[in-house]
């Protein structure tokens, strides 16, 4: 049993993005988190739409609540729904050699998210933020960053559509233009409002916040989303304790001339002894590693794994377990695929017809494999192969690509209009190539991320979206937007007016 002092007993949930600590009952209220937070719950529906859309089977994550709340998901699948793309962004501190299977929770619903939308993503390793915070050098955080790059790179992502960074390394103009920019937006009393610092902060520590905001916004990856802030919007899978990063980010989107990013964030995922927060990477026996052998995974789950179930043999066959604490029961929620089995295990081991022993192997059984097949594809991941993730030039065509092939299947426009002799299309395509390289790029008034799809559909959407968005109204660019979206519209209309006519002069005349 985890041991409470009085003090704690009476201390509310804690709950920021460096510490996390369960109320008096040491429990973690997600729904109070919810509330204070004011993220919305992901509900049957959205589910359900997520599943029609990717025709894609719901993650297990998704399908069982871990993953639980969100902010605007239903805004970008709404968008998806009609075409539109986005990106993923999410990342990880650096701070330990190796992961443990909660640090695999966010990545591995990344990967499938990756996998269902068919979208790029950006991780960020804030090698940084590890040395502003713990005791440790920035030369080993950077080391750290690419070791567990390794570990998130063995999750499977697609290596052409996805960029890993570690900020010490990456930090270009464009991500510190848009970090000095949202770094305006935000007050000294507001962050400490948002996260605590007190006048003990070192002054890294206040100025962090923008790092881990600014790859909210395309264009800090301009290799490969372009130099538009709005080209793209961007969906953050994280753990809940993440919010309060993004809470801040989403306030001053609109101010610096973006697109609100949107969310999606986990439970946090309970210690082997007991869920009373994170894991910790200081006590090794309060979680699985994904170094550990099979026989440390069986005997750290044989030993340590807070068990609901009965004291004795008696009691377990006479009341059943608590599911509600009993850890082997949640980890499985996470790890095993199987619904029905796990229905079934629930069933039996919440009435007492299985005992503790037995859940415990089915543990064992489910983790050595999941483990072990880790540790075969991190091998695979040589220096190489990392590098081709780290690639801050990395070739974007497969951007190109992968929006066409999805445009393709969906619409099936952009490749018939590619070859029909549309020329304005046709010019489209060869200013996008263009532009890919980079060579003086400047903003894309259409707001087209390169790349994205450009159904009609799509570009009408973005322009009414830009109209909408207008920074301030009555600002100089504001107006000068305004007014050069409402010229584009005359002009078209005006062409296609002038050709109605002349259509109508050419039916005149053949009539005569
Ligand atoms: N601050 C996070 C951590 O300590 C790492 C992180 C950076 C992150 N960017 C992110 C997590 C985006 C989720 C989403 O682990």
């Amino acid at each position: 049993m985890t041991t409470t002092t009085e003090e704690e007993e009476e201390s509310e949930q804690v709950v920021t993005p460096w510490d996390v600590s369960a109320g008096a009952d040491g429990k973690i209220d997600y729904a109070k988190l919810v509330r204070e937070f004011g993220c919305s719950e992901i509900d049957k529906n959205l589910i359900e739409r997520i599943e029609m859309c990717t025709q894609t089977k719901a993650h297990p994550f998704l399908r069982r609540g871990l993953f639980f709340a969100h902010r605007e998901l239903d805004e970008i699948v709404t968008a998806y729904e009609k075409g539109e793309k986005f990106y993923l962004y999410t990342g990880r501190g650096p701070s330990s050699e190796s992961l443990h299977l909660g640090h695999l929770v966010p990545f591995q619903f990344t990967k499938w998210l990756q996998d269902a939308f068919k979208v790029p993503l950006v991780i960020q390793l804030t090698d940084d933020e590890k040395f502003l915070w713990k005791d440790l050098q920035l030369e080993d955080c950077r080391r750290l960053a690419r070791e567990n790059a390794k570990d998130i790179a063995a999750c499977g992502f697609n290596p052409e559509t996805t960029f890993i960074f570690a900020d010490a390394s990456y930090m270009c103009s464009s991500f510190y233009v848009n970090m000095v920019k949202i770094a305006k937006c935000v007050t000294f009393n507001q962050a400490k409002g948002i996260f605590g610092f007190t006048g003990d902060s070192n002054i890294g520590q206040i100025g962090f916040p923008p790092v881990q905001a600014a790859p909210s916004f395309p264009d800090c990856f301009p290799h490969m989303f372009g130099m538009n802030k709005k080209s793209l919007k961007c969906l953050i899978p994280c753990a809940i304790d993440q919010d309060p990063y993004f809470r801040m980010t989403r306030d001053v989107s609109h101010r610096i001339g973006g697109y609100k990013p949107a969310l999606v964030e986990s439970r946090f995922f309970p210690a082997l002894k007991g869920e009373s927060g994170k894991m910790s990477a200081s006590d090794p026996t309060s979680a699985i590693y994904v170094t550990d052998t099979a026989k440390e995974i069986k005997n750290k789950i044989n030993k340590h794994a807070f068990s609901g179930g009965g004291a004795t043999i008696e009691e377990q066959r006479e009341n059943g377990a608590n599911l509600e604490v009993d850890v082997p029961w949640k980890w499985l929620n996470f790890f095993l695929e199987d619904d029905e089995k796990l229905k079934e295990i629930g069933e039996k081991y919440g009435s007492g017809e299985m005992l503790t022993g037995e859940i415990k192997q089915i543990l064992v059984d489910v983790l050595t494999p999941m483990v072990e097949d880790h540790q075969k594809r991190r091998a695979l991941v040589t220096d190489e192969v990392l590098d081709v993730y780290f690639n801050p030039t990395k070739t974007p065509k497969v951007f190109l690509d992968l929006f066409r092939e999805y445009e393709e299947k969906e619409f099936g426009k952009w490749e018939k209009k590619k070859g029909g002799g549309d020329s304005e299309n046709d010019d489209l395509c060869a200013a996008l190539e263009e532009k890919m390289k980079l060579e003086g790029a400047t903003e894309n008034e259409e707001g087209c991320a390169i790349g994205a799809p450009k159904s009609e559909d799509w570009l009408r959407i973005r322009k009414e979206r830009m109209q909408r968005d207008a920074p301030t109204e009555g600002s100089k660019s504001a107006l000068k937007k305004a007014a050069k979206i409402k010229a584009a519209a005359e002009k078209k209309a005006a062409e296609k007016a002038a050709k109605a006519a002349a259509r109508g002069e050419a039916a005149t005349c053949n009539k005569n």
